[in-house]
């Protein structure tokens, strides 16, 4: 009676009260003849409570107990699929005019369930309500297919859903039609129109900002185009822009809210994961968190550095990426309850190309560093052969130059297991001995700099680098590590990290002084010798260019190795792949192949 009561505050409680049995009366009527009474009651009473903004079945449940018990299965299945029934007030459409309904809910709340709801009843009227979904599997495999998506809670309907996955299209019976759209491709959602549009899970689209810009733009058939967006929140600007817009209109939920109605196994899983954890606040209570003090990234630092423009990324800059390294973090174990295994990709730009393709890499220093862009994040909960091979196909598909993994947890194991799928693969394993912050920092050094880059964005991947302070961190996050291993096996190469432990240890003036020396060095016509002196950074056994002395060493394709400060390139012996870059090049031309 609430909501009534405050839109039309007119209604005293005995008139409203009047009304409900009126429309109770009527409506039993109508669906005695199709049903039991039981049911024809349900209904009626749900219908009732609907149109008084209540929630039929918190309140009702004994007697939703009760009545189940008298009822056949088809009745069951109507009653199942009568969303006045369950839906919670912060489940329906609201009523007033907004442009966006963003659900912004917790994990379980039923966001996926609200927006295919939202569907079966906007497809009553509009003739193109279409669909985007994170990527190509969730639209099938949750927003159609799900046990909360489409098909199942239409599939009784008089308008009957027919999903046709070769077209990426649902059409409905009464001549109406849902595209179906994935963030991963935003180039698909160019020039396309919607009339009404449901956006699933929106905070962890990849390219969010080209998707999230290319589907407003496409919004504009009919008199009164509308989203609903249901998601679980994360701090990424197009979520905060969303949530701070007057169009908006904002529900917020929590995982709890539905617990009654999620699996036992869903509940203790997520629940006993995010419990009492910062993440959980996010994950659960769908707060919008603020960056962590003291964490070692931050959203915003990410952020800023983010690639936006995918084809631009992987049409010319993957292709000149003069390193790629996939880092592993394996697991031990393989149930459900273990942890992922982090396969992250990542490869390093030399700065030189970067201005030749006319990127604007920042220097450091005044001197011209490499930068590095983290493109593909494979983790998951594997057997150990499902990593190896989830490795192994990222190192071909993205001809890459190294596998790299700690051999900690697994011992030998890890390169058994590599080498038992592949023998070919060139891998490399590292001990964590150094402890973790030693290893982290450096790298979240390089995030601060601005010179590492996320290819669209990587929710799990992100949200445990932001979630990790070194100084209170009780557990390893497996993406983190690995990105972290991939990151060191690049710049450690370059030496970078040489120079930034050595920057944050004492001479940072010193050091610059002499980075600008070797900038001025390298300038003077004929000269080759560089005169920064390797002692400088603070890195054991580094390998140093035989011409120059110069410890910025990159090695390139093949295992060759190459000066980044006179140029000079030599050969340990393996063979030089020259046309290694024009024949990924080559590969590339064509569509990547991607996830
Ligand atoms: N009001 C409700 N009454 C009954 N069942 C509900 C209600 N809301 C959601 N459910 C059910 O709860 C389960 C979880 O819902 P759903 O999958 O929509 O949640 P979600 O928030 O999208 O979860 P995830 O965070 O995993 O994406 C589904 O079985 C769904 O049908
Ligand atoms: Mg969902």
């Amino acid at each position: 009676m609430e909501q009534i009561g405050v839109s039309m505050p007119w209604f005293t409680p005995r008139t409203k009260t009047v009304i409900a049995a009126s429309i109770l009366a009527l409506v039993t009527i109508f669906f005695a003849p199709k049903h039991s009474f039981a049911c024809a009651a349900l209904l009626a009473t749900a219908t009732v409570d609907q149109r008084v903004g209540q929630s039929w079945m918190q309140n009702n449940r004994a007697l939703f107990n009760q009545k189940w018990q008298e009822m056949d299965e088809r009745e069951r299945l109507v009653v199942r699929t009568t969303w006045d029934l369950w839906a919670r007030a912060n489940q329906k459409l609201p009523q007033g005019e907004w442009q966006t309904w963003m659900v912004r809910a917790g994990r379980g709340f039923g966001k996926t369930r609200v927006g295919s709801e939202t569907v079966r009843s906007w497809i009553r009227e509009f003739d193109f309500v279409n669909i985007i979904a994170p990527t190509a599997d969730d639209a099938r495999d949750i927003c159609v297919e799900g046990e909360s998506g489409i098909l199942a809670v239409c599939g009784n309907d008089d308008i009957k859903p027919t999903y046709r996955p070769s077209k990426r299209k649902i059409e409905w019976s009464n001549g109406a039609s849902s595209l179906i759209f994935t963030a991963d491709e935003p180039e698909r959602l160019r020039g396309k129109q919607h009339m009404k549009l449901w956006c699933d899970e929106l905070a962890s689209w990849r390219y969010l900002r080209a998707a999230w810009d290319q589907a407003q733009l496409g919004l504009r058939l009919g008199s009164n185009p509308q989203s609903v967006v249901t998601t679980t929140p994360r701090p990424v600007d197009v979520v905060k822009e969303l949530s701070k817009d007057p169009n908006t209109f904002l529900t917020l939920g929590s995982t709890y809210d539905n617990r009654e109605n999620l699996a036992a196994a869903f509940y203790s899983r997520v629940i006993t994961k995010y419990e009492g954890t910062r993440l959980g606040r996010q994950e659960l209570n769908a707060e919008l968190l603020e960056d962590r003090p003291g964490a070692l990234w931050t959203y915003t630092l990410i952020d800023q550095a983010r690639v936006k423009d995918e084809q631009l990324f992987w049409q010319r800059i993957f292709p000149r990426l003069s390193r790629i390294v996939g880092g592993i973090d394996p697991a031990v174990t393989s149930t459900e309850d273990s942890d992922e295994c982090g396969i992250v990709f990542m490869g390093e730009m030399p700065w030189s190309i970067g201005a030749e393709l006319g990127l604007d890499l920042c220097k450091v220093a005044g001197v011209e560093v490499p930068h590095y862009y983290v493109f593909d994040d494979r983790s998951n909960i594997y057997t150990p052969d499902g990593w190896a091979k989830a490795a192994i196909a990222g190192y071909h598909q993205f001809q890459a130059d190294r596998l790299i993994g700690e051999v900690n947890n697994g011992g030998d194991m890890v390169e058994s297991t590599i080498r038992h799928n592949d023998t070919n693969v060139s891998y490399r394993s590292v001990h964590a001995s150094k402890g973790k912050i030693t290893r982290a920092e450096p790298i979240s050094a390089l995030y601060e700099q601005g010179r590492v880059h996320h290819v669209g964005s990587f929710k799990e991947l992100e949200d445990q680098m932001c979630d990790y302070v070194p100084a209170t961190a009780e557990i390893s996050p497996d993406r983190m590590d690995a990105m972290v291993w991939a990151g060191t096996e690049l710049a450690e190469n370059s030496m970078e990290l040489g120079l930034i432990s050595y920057e944050k240890q004492s001479g940072a003036a010193e050091l610059q002084g002499r980075l600008k020396e070797t900038v001025a060095e390298k300038a003077a016509p004929g000269k080759v010798t560089v005169q920064r002196d390797p002692a400088a950074v603070v890195h054991t056994g580094v390998p140093t260019c035989p011409q120059c002395q110069c410890t910025l060493l990159s090695i390139i394709g093949g295992g060759g190795t190459r000066c980044k400060m006179c140029g000079h390139q030599w050969n340990d012996g393996a063979t030089n792949k020259a046309p290694f870059y024009a024949m990924r090049a080559q590969m590339l031309s064509g569509e990547v192949r991607r996830r």
